[in-house]
């Protein structure tokens, strides 16, 4: 099976004319997956994946690390040619404890730097007090314009590329420009054709800011029967294009300038997102796919959900 080359989008903010990969490849734990993170990062690099998201929440900075030192090492890619994202963690999201964070990160890692830094959440919490979801009464006053310059100096000291958000609604993000001297290139966040995020989408473009869609697939069929992947406009839809219904998600995500991270450790599923470039939706695709019922998968990572935390945005 040939590499796929994947289309890569600038970074509008980044004066270094930065590109991402627009499709990346999860790393998010899933406990019905029983593949190895490793060996299914090899073959992602085989296929062509250059893009990888991680997190200090995940657990699997240190496999996606290991896999992509191997990589390197057997010649299947350079340092240069990958673009690995990861996240601060909650219990992180302090001014005083950003920088560190980040450099436990590359040590798991096994990099000298990462192409992204994210904020993972707006929210803080007790720092050494890891639990998921994030207990409610642990949560500390989020500090943004102090957490956002210690990001600003992970740039700066070139441990990351860029800097960016993730799970930020629209005032949160005019918050955070308000204070920001590197303005963020990403805000990664819940897309796919069940929540479209039409106003974020919207404001984000305004701004220069890429969006990233996280779970593109609203978690595939690992939840069981979902509202995308079960969804019989987007059966038809799929049936018409010989495609799959997962190809019809990502390439509508393609067709809105985003970049989107969906996760599969399965060889034939990995290359099926992939083969998304070359056919396209036709309007009238689009306008059904606007009828799509919409709401959020992902109300929030604590116990009890914050009422508060999207700002009432739909
Ligand atoms: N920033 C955040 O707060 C945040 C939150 C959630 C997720 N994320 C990131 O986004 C990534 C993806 O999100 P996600 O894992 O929640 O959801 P997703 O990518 O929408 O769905 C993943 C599931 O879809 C299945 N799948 C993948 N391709 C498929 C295909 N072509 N056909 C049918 N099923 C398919 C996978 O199973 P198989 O492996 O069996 O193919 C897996 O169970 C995460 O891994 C993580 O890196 C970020």
């Amino acid at each position: 099976m040939a590499a796929i080359e994947i289309p890569t989008v600038v970074f509008p903010n980044s004066s270094a004319q930065q590109r991402v990969p627009v499709v990346g490849m999860g790393s998010a734990p899933d406990f019905t997956c029983k593949k190895d993170t490793k060996e299914a990062i090899i073959e992602a690099v085989k296929q062509g994946y250059r893009h990888f998201d991680t997190a200090a929440a995940y657990g699997s900075e240190q496999a996606l690390g290991e896999a992509l030192k191997e990589a390197i090492h057997l010649g299947l890619v350079s340092r240069q040619d990958l673009f690995v994202t990861s996240k601060l963690w909650v219990t992180e999201n302090h001014p005083h404890l950003a920088v560190s964070a980040l450099r436990k990160s590359l040590k798991t890692l096994q990099l000298e730097y990462l192409d992204l830094y994210l904020i993972h959440w707006p929210l803080s919490s007790q720092p050494g007090k890891f639990s998921f979801p994030i207990e409610v009464e642990d949560l500390l006053p989020f500090d943004v314009k102090g957490v956002w310059e210690a990001m600003e100096e992970c740039q700066k000291l070139g441990l990351t590329r860029a800097i960016g958000v993730s799970n930020f609604s629209v005032k949160k993000l005019q918050n955070l420009l308000s204070v920001a001297t590197i303005r963020p290139v990403v805000n990664q966040v819940e897309m796919n054709l069940a929540w479209q995020q039409k106003k974020l989408r919207e404001f984000c473009k305004e701004n220069g800011i890429v969006i990233t869609a996280f779970s593109p697939l609203r978690k595939g069929a690992s939840r069981g029967p979902n509202e995308v992947m079960e969804n019989d406009i987007l059966k038809k839809i799929a049936e018409a294009h010989g495609k799959s219904i997962a190809q019809v998600c990502l390439r509508w995500l393609y067709e809105q300038g985003v970049t989107f991270v969906p996760k599969s450790y399965d060889k034939g599923r990995m290359n099926q997102n992939l083969q998304i470039f070359d056919w396209s939706l036709t309007q009238e695709d689009h306008h059904k796919i606007d009828q799509i019922y919409q709401s959020r998968l992902i109300s929030g990572p604590t116990k009890p959900q914050l009422s508060d935390l999207w700002d009432d945005q739909i």
